[in-house]
């Protein structure tokens, strides 16, 4: 069967990015499971559920027809024939992609799916036998604490939210880092009640990336998967 690849870690670490291009350049699936919480978000919003009612929103979570694209050249998710990979992006939703991460009832449905994506993936990968890199916050310890590989990557605060103000606003500049810091922080610390990203667990490698650039810690994870 193919490798399952899992990275975890928290915003601002280059997780979605340095996932991706691990599984291109060993023709591996890639899934992001952090935009599967987006589309929850996205989902329970266009059903129009209070998103603090934790059953109701668990109800439609469980009801909610996603599908994840998992090619890591063109990774996109589809919600009730919609394409909604931008929209999952979007500010208003990214603040309260939270309040759908600490329901643990949709956890329980999403860790569900994203079980059999990743056996499935095991399974046909995208060339035979390949396998998939999974990025979120508790795919090393409980999505796939089998993983052939499991990988936590880390970075300093303030790295990690000059990269996010970069990303967000093209410059990192004290204006731009105040703008990101609550989109960051709060919610690594929302997110933190739930699952344990902050630091690794036994058995899983950390790579701190505050000093790294992307093609240096796609290196490491290379090189981490070859042994
Ligand atoms: O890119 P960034 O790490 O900031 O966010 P993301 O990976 O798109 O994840 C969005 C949100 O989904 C996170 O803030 C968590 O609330 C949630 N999430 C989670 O709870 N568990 C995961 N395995 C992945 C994401």
């Amino acid at each position: 069967r193919g490798i399952v690849v899992a990275v975890d870690g928290p915003s601002g670490t280059g997780k979605s990015t340095v996932s991706r291009q691990v599984a291109s350049r060993l023709q591996l699936s890639y899934l992001d499971t952090g935009a599967m919480y987006r589309a929850a978000t996205w989902w329970s919003l266009h059903e129009g559920v209070e998103l603090d009612d934790q059953a109701a929103v668990a109800a439609v979570v469980r009801a909610m027809p996603l599908e994840m694209i998992t090619d890591p050249h063109d990774p996109h998710v589809v919600c009730a024939g919609t394409d909604i990979t931008e929209d999952i992006r979007a500010k208003e939703l990214t603040e309260v992609v939270s309040k759908i991460a600490t329901n643990l009832e949709v956890r329980a449905e999403l860790k569900r799916l994203q079980r059999e994506i990743l056996a499935q993936e095991a399974r046909d990968g995208r060339s035979a036998g390949a396998g998939v890199v999974a990025e979120g916050r508790d795919i090393t310890t409980v999505v796939a604490p089998d993983a052939d590989v499991r990988i936590l990557l880390t970075a300093s605060e303030s790295t990690r939210l000059a990269r996010r103000a970069k990303e967000r606003h093209g410059v990192a500049d004290l204006a731009t880092i105040e703008a990101t810091r609550d989109e960051v922080l709060r919610r690594d610390a929302d997110d933190s009640t739930v699952s344990n990203f902050m630091t690794a667990a036994d058995g899983v490698l950390t790579i701190d990336t505050s000093e790294l650039d992307i093609s240096q810690v796609v290196e490491g994870v290379l090189g981490a998967i070859a042994d």
